[in-house]
């Protein structure tokens, strides 16, 4: 019954017929994701998932699909995290669905753009790559503004020092989950092509 259910699942979502269904089935109610978020997420991600640390990546209109990745990731060891594992060390599949659904569904709210030199430089950097050091443009993969798709992540108008990190974190392996395409890159860019690319996605809407 299982089986045939995955198999035909696709099909009905395509024919628009489980519409109302599947989130009821693939994600816990919206009480107790909303419990999950007030109590737990909302400490660092903010209610409307804009953290206003630079500590804490931003999760608005971060795409659902990855961000069930990542927590599935943390949750099972896969991406190694302080912060994250605890959190996320209790939840189940359909609360994860659900708090990606909550997030991923919030506006990202308008940024300031950074230093102008910096930004050029990263501007660059994101939309022709460095055919010197034969890096890859991000664009070609996260978009050209930076919107990522469903297995990619959004990168527009994230926290500069965040995704400085990642990158760093990238570099050294220290992001544990999936690092394999991102190492190669981040290990192409120098410390000015970091900080400026970050400063150049973190000003995209
Ligand atoms: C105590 C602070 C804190 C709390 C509470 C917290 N997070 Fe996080 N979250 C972080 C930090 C720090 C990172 C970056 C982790 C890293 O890369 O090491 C992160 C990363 C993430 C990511 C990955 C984002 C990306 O772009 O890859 C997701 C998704 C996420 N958190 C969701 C949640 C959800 C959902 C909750 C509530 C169940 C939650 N977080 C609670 C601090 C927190
Ligand atoms: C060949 C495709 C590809 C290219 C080119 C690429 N990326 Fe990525 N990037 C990925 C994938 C895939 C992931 C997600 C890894 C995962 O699933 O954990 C990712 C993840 C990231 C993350 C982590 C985001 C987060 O929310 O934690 C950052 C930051 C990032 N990329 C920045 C860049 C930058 C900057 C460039 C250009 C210098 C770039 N990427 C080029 C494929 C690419």
């Amino acid at each position: 019954m299982k089986a045939t259910l995955t198999r035909m699942l696709p099909m009905m979502m395509t024919a628009g017929l489980l519409a109302g269904v599947t989130s009821s089935v693939l994600a816990a109610d919206a009480k107790r994701v909303d419990e999950l978020v007030a109590g737990r997420c909302a400490l660092c991600h903010g209610m409307e998932g804009e953290s206003a640390s630079a500590v804490f990546p931003r999760l608005a209109a971060q795409h659902p699909d990855y961000m069930v990745k990542q927590l599935k990731d943390f949750r099972d060891g896969r991406r190694k995290s302080d912060t994250m594992s605890d959190q996320a060390a209790d939840l189940k599949d359909d609360e994860i669905a659900g708090l990606a659904a909550y997030f991923g569904a919030k506006k990202a709210a308008a940024k300031q753009p950074g230093d102008a030199d910096l930004a050029a430089v990263g501007r660059y950097i994101y939309l022709k790559g460095n055919p010197y050091s034969g890096m890859a443009a991000c664009g070609s993969c996260h978009g050209p503004s930076g919107h990522g798709t469903h297995q990619l992540p959004r990168l527009a108008g994230q926290h500069p020092a965040y995704l400085e990190n990642q990158l760093k974190e990238f570099n050294k392996r220290e992001r544990t989950n999936d690092n394999a395409i991102m190492h190669a890159i981040a290990s192409k860019l120098t410390e000015l092509e970091t900080r400026a690319v970050a400063v150049y996605v973190g000003g995209l809407q």
